[in-house]
């Protein structure tokens, strides 16, 4: 008798140790990004990093992958909903396959500045669209600015002329797609991690992207000019798995909120010192030219490209779209 109670005893004894060398476990968050460090997204991940860990103590360790290190596009999301990773930040083009009304913020010349791009995101509509992939198991933290993008090609491209015939690379967005068709030039989606590939051997002649990303990638090596079209935006969204965001425990969760909410404000901050700093490094390698537009030019671009509005109204949605039109005020 004695001894099976002895037993049971160093049983539980034995199963309350493991317990307690489980509950100092951190809790491992990784968190996965495509592109490099020294860029808003790259920043704010780090950024992240550092106040988690020094608020958090040993509740949390957090990994940070960058450059399609771990998961590349197209692999990223899927890693989400896996668990394999608990935070990425997509740009706001490549979730189309989750909800179509993500899709507004890749409509060409929608946004005057980022000033507007931001006044939607805080808006009812914006935050609304935070929320609006729970059922798929994605929850919205956050959106991190990059910046407007600039039209590049081994070509100058002054008027949407210019573009006819030439093959430029596309996120994975329907819409994109369509605004490079509406200039009659040849989309093509590829992953951010191919794209200098791409340029450099042909497969692709232009790209559109924020100067950081540019930069960054080397692109500008590789491109003979870029246009300073500011044409459409290329932002983030911060997203975690939602099952694995509601077991944290509470104060965690709560401590962490409240981190992404000031690493948001930072990463806002400075994304665009960021890019135009990128420009000027762009400006001194003397790479690449960086044409400016006439107001005429850039309103030819709007003119070819604006149509492609009414084709997405459908899956977008007319009110969504007038929501984010009223952010430039
Ligand atoms: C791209 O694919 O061009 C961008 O989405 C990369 C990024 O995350 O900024």
């Amino acid at each position: 008798m004695f001894k099976l109670t002895a037993k049971a005893l160093a049983c539980a004894l034995s199963l309350s140790i493991a317990g307690m060398a489980q509950a100092a476990e951190p809790i491992v968050i990784k968190f996965s990004h495509v592109v490099a460090e020294h860029t808003p997204k790259g920043q704010g991940a780090m950024l992240f990093k550092k106040l988690a860990e020094e608020r958090l103590g040993d509740k949390v360790k957090v990994e940070v992958y960058p450059n399609s290190s771990l998961f590349g596009d197209g692999k990223e999301m899927e890693a989400l909903l896996l668990g394999d990773v608990q935070l990425i930040a997509p740009s706001l083009a490549k979730f189309e396959q989750y909800t179509k009304q993500i899709q507004v913020f890749d409509l060409p010349f929608l946004f005057q500045d980022m000033a507007a791009v931001d006044r939607f995101q805080q808006s009812p509509a914006g935050q609304g669209l935070l929320k609006s992939m729970e059922d798929k198991n994605i929850t919205g933290l956050g959106y991190w600015h990059n910046g407007l993008k600039q039209l590049s090609a081994n070509k100058a491209l002054r008027e949407p002329k210019d573009a006819r015939g030439l093959k430029f690379r596309v996120q994975a967005s329907a819409v994109l797609e369509e605004q490079f068709k509406a200039v009659r030039a040849n989309p093509r989606k590829m992953s951010f991690a191919e794209v200098y590939q791409g340029l450099q051997t042909g497969v692709v002649n232009g790209a559109e992207n924020p100067y950081s990303n540019i930069y960054s990638q080397k692109m500008h090596e590789v491109q003979k000019y870029i246009t300073e079209s500011n044409h459409g935006v290329l932002d983030y969204m911060l997203i975690t798995n939602t099952k694995f965001w509601n077991s944290l425990p509470e104060d965690v969760r709560g401590e962490l909120g409240k981190i992404i909410v000031e690493v948001t404000a930072e990463v806002n901050k400075q994304a665009d010192a960021l890019n135009q700093g990128d420009k000027q490094r762009i400006l001194d390698a003397k790479t690449s030219e960086i044409l400016n537009l006439t107001p005429e030019q850039r309103g030819m671009w709007r003119d070819a490209m604006k149509p492609v509005w009414a084709k997405f109204e459908g899956e977008i949605g007319a009110d969504l779209i007038k929501a984010a039109d009223a952010a430039n005020q």
